[in-house]
């Protein structure tokens, strides 16, 4: 269970959707960000995990890991302390994960909360693929490849946490009987924060279309905030209103700490109108995006830099992975027999 560094091992995840918004900074980047001192932190593009869900379109995939990772370095994840990759790129992530769904029930994985709202929600109930129903069994394979112990997460993301682990006690109890275990118990890493709203108070989430992205212009951003829902009945400029129904207040709080105490008495008090309101909260989006806004042109400016990172993140992540498959595949009893050259 050795580790390059004594630092523990951050495992952490996102499937490429496409460009980032603030709720994926306040909920996964920003906490990402903060550990990558302090532990030796793994990052990686599940771009396998996108094909249950959106299986037919998988020449979505690379210009959606392309702005994503753009996002990562642009929000500060820096490469040369934490690696970045492609699960597609390390074939071991197929190979622990085909081991792994034999020691899982297809009942117990049917129980996972986070799986069974999932499958309501696409209406899959009946439909749902064998790669779905997989999909925290190959979440493990992602964690046990390079022995996470930490896996900072949000609360939906736990039950598959839990899988992981009982996937570990149940390999060593089978293959490791009188061994040493190869796999640390990952740990899900909860972060204290209050889940940002969209603008339409709904969960921030670009299915639904209110978000704010890390790369939006200032036109683009001031545009969303005045089409912001505020408090329905603050109808005059004059009215009380409430700041704590109103998501461009949960802005102010997030990105304008200094002036947050004086808006929220002045809203309450009616003095401040919800115009003035959004405007001051678009000043402080804006100043709060523009230095990652900036990183964001640099890095493009610079051909390749996105690919070399990656790149540079699989060649290191696959030696790991092929280090512990070895292990693997040694208690398991799967010897090489032949040798010959590729
Ligand atoms: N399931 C995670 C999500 O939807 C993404 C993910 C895939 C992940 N593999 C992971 C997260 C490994 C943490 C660790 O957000």
């Amino acid at each position: 269970m050795e580790n390059r560094t004594s630092k523990p091992r951050i495992l952490s995840g996102m499937r490429p959707t496409g460009k980032l918004h603030l709720g994926h900074y306040t909920g996964a980047l920003e906490n990402w960000v903060r550990l990558q001192n302090d532990y030796e932190n793994f990052h990686l593009v599940a771009d396998w995990h996108v094909l249950t869900t959106d299986y037919e379109h998988p020449q979505r995939i690379w210009p959606n890991t392309y702005e994503m990772v753009l996002d990562w370095l642009a929000a500060g994840i820096d490469p040369n302390q934490s690696l970045i990759f492609r699960q597609s790129q390390i074939l071991e992530h197929a190979e622990l994960h085909l081991m792994l769904s034999m020691l899982v029930s297809f009942g117990r994985l049917q129980r996972n909360p986070t799986f069974k709202e999932q499958i309501r929600d696409l209406g899959l109930e009946d439909e749902y693929s064998y790669g779905h129903i997989g999909y925290p069994v190959l979440q493990a394979a992602d964690i046990l490849l390079y022995k996470g112990n930490y896996v900072p997460v949000g609360e939906d993301q736990v039950p598959h946490i839990e899988l992981s682990r009982e996937l570990v006690r149940r390999f060593h109890f089978i293959y490791c009987q009188d061994r040493a275990p190869i796999f640390p118990e990952p740990l899900p890493m909860l972060t204290a924060f209050a889940r940002l709203p969209g603008l339409d108070r709904r969960r921030m989430s670009k299915s639904l279309g209110n978000t704010i992205l890390l790369s939006d212009s200032e036109q683009e951003i001031r545009q969303k905030l005045r089409s912001a829902i505020t408090d329905e009945q603050k109808v005059r400029k004059n009215d009380p209103g409430h700041p704590e129904i109103c998501p461009v207040f949960s802005y102010q709080q997030k990105f304008n700490p200094n002036q947050v105490k004086k808006i929220e008495m002045d809203c309450r008090s009616g003095a401040l109108g919800c115009v003035d309101c959004k405007k001051w909260a678009g000043d402080a989006i804006l100043s709060f995006l523009s230095p990652m806004q900036e990183k964001r042109k640099e890095i493009q400016n610079q051909p390749n830099f996105v690919e070399d990172v990656l790149s540079t993140g699989e060649q290191k992540a696959r030696t790991i992975a092929r280090d512990t498959m070895s292990e693997v595949r040694e208690v398991m009893g799967f010897q090489k027999i032949i040798t010959y050259e590729i």
